[in-house]
């Protein structure tokens, strides 16, 4: 991708005024604020509507400046020269005299860091005396954004600057994992488990549908497209979308493929646009055929399972 220096240069001098802007990940769009700085975070909860004991993820070009924030371990060390920049979040612990804003943990010790590897918002954050703190680019609840122009319809003219990086080609959020004890997954999303398996050697909890909420995106409700979804459907109700996986002989306009082969990876790319698009086709409901539990598609259905609770 042909980066803009102008573009990165704005951006730059907005974040440096604490103030905030959309930014693209390999993941999904980002609502992008100064992690140090209490104003350009409480901007942040502010546009998102997000509950404020909603922590936010930082992000960090590299080690340099995180090693003066968090406290780091050898599984963090191996993962991080594994997987980083990528779609990978570590819950490690703060250190006591970083100066990291108390509105990005809401006062806990602990924090949620990220190693993002768009080219464009690397650049950005090698220009930047901050790592920046951001969530997606959404409305507290509804579905990430993967596009600038879905950053748009959500806020409109609310966000002061939106930093063009293309598609986001992941289309899920990160896989959070909490380091400070046992590997524990919080979150599924862009990194598979056993590709972390294989570094780790050890045993991985995992812990997505905890009895205390410790991250909100594990909620039951979340990325919603704002209209009812019906799993696991063999026959559709009339003027329902039906979203598949692959390939159908027939093409019927209310037919949404997420990936045309069944490569669940594809598949999770295209999830969020595809869920969007069909809100915006005017759709009553969603009906989802079956997806493989496997890989990726766990990733899909734990989002869908999530999207269906609305
Ligand atoms: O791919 C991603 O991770 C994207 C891009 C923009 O980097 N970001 C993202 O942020 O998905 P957000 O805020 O939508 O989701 C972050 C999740 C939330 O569920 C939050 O509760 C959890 O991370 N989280 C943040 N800090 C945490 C912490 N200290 N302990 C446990 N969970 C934490
Ligand atoms: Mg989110």
């Amino acid at each position: 991708m042909k980066i803009n220096l102008a573009n990165i240069k704005k951006a730059k001098n907005l974040l440096n005024k604490r103030e905030c802007i959309a930014i693209p990940t390999e993941t999904v769009y980002g609502i992008a604020g100064n992690a140090y700085s209490d104003i350009a975070c409480r901007k942040i909860f502010k546009l998102k509507s997000r509950p404020k004991n909603n922590p936010l993820i930082v992000h960090y070009h590299d080690l340099k400046r995180l090693k003066n924030d968090c406290h780091l371990n050898s599984d963090f060390l191996k993962l991080y020269r594994k997987f980083c920049p990528g779609p990978l979040t570590f819950i490690l612990n703060l250190k006591k005299n970083s100066k990291i804003s108390k509105i990005v943990t809401n006062k806990k010790n602990t924090l949620a860091v990220r190693f993002p590897k768009h080219p464009v918002t690397r650049v950005l954050l090698e220009r930047l005396k901050f790592p920046i703190a951001a969530p997606s680019a959404n409305i507290s609840s509804r579905v990430s954004a993967v596009t600038s122009n879905e950053v748009k319809d959500d806020f409109g003219e609310k966000i002061k600057y939106i930093l063009e990086g293309g598609k986001s080609l992941i289309g899920v959020e990160s896989t959070i994992i909490d380091l400070r004890k046992k590997p524990k997954i919080l979150r599924l999303g862009g990194l598979e488990i056993k590709s972390i398996q294989k570094i780790l050697k050890k045993k991985i909890f995992i812990d997505i549908n905890p009895s205390k909420i410790s991250a909100p995106g594990q909620l039951r409700v979340h990325y919603s497209p704002g209209i009812p979804i019906r799993l696991n459907v063999r026959k559709i109700k009339k003027n329902e979308a039906y979203l598949l996986i692959r390939k159908k002989n027939i093409n019927k306009s209310n037919y949404f493929f997420l990936s045309r082969t069944g490569n669940l990876k594809e598949a999770a790319k295209n999830l969020y646009s595809t869920l969007r698009k069909i809100k915006k086709n005017n759709y009553n409901s969603i009906a989802v055929i079956k997806i493989p539990n496997k890989g990726f598609g766990r990733t899909i259905n734990d989002r869908l399972l999530r999207a269906s609770k609305f």
